[in-house]
């Protein structure tokens, strides 16, 4: 069973390119009731997908490509042109996946101030921290479900410079989106992006 899992966590790629075809629904519903396994802080289960597909999905892409210019700039200072040009295939009509999936959670945003104590702070932002915890848990099960089922996801944020917009439109106004997440199958099997090594820290007395 692990050698199985571990094919599926480490062959796990982020795709931008999609072929123009179809998820069976059964197969899309297969994945996303699978995912919703995630654990969830105090087992809230509090958060919500929205599948798009159709014309909806393209109005979408039409407000995902508005924020490359957001990106670009945060985009530049980290990689080189070729990443750039690549990283950016997903915001351009989901780099043609045919449906997209969009994680989220109640909007509560907490208000904080410099003067709160540690335990305020931590007491204010508590329920959004274990909400966007769990929607994340719920968002990785989704693209290795899908993974396993031979589709490609990319799982995006950049989006969000324009959640308002994209919340009008799809009828969310009163909550948080944590993930876009194009879904489809992939036209390309791009290389994996190596791994930092030394983040592990191992104390034993
Ligand atoms: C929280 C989060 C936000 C991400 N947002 C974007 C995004 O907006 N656009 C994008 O192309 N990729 C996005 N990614 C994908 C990462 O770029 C990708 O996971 C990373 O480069 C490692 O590549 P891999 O997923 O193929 O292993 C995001 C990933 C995470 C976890």
């Amino acid at each position: 069973m692990f050698d199985e899992l571990k094919k599926v966590m480490t062959g796990r790629r982020s795709i931008r390119k999609y072929l123009d075809r179809e998820i069976p629904r059964p197969v899309l519903e297969e994945v996303i009731e699978t995912a919703l396994w995630a654990p969830s802080g105090m087992n809230r289960q509090d958060w919500e997908i929205v599948v798009v597909s159709g014309k909806k999905r393209d109005d979408l892409a039409h407000l995902v490509a508005k924020t490359k210019k957001h990106v670009v700039p945060l985009l530049e200072k980290l990689f080189p042109e070729k990443i750039i040009k690549i990283s950016l295939q997903v915001f351009e009509n989901f780099g043609g996946a045919p449906t997209v999936l969009l994680v989220y959670v109640p909007r509560e945003i907490p208000r904080v101030d410099p003067d709160m104590s540690e335990m305020e702070l931590y007491h204010a932002e508590f329920k959004r921290f274990n909400r966007i915890l769990s929607a994340s848990a719920l968002v990785q099960n989704i693209l290795l479900a899908a993974h396993a089922k031979g589709l490609g996801t990319c799982w995006m944020t950049g989006p969000k410079y324009v959640e308002k917009e994209i919340n009008q439109l799809l009828g969310m106004e009163d909550k948080e989106l944590v993930a876009i997440i194009p879904i489809g199958y992939p036209s390309q099997s791009p290389p994996a992006p190596p791994r930092k090594p030394n983040v592990v820290k191992w104390l034993s007395e």
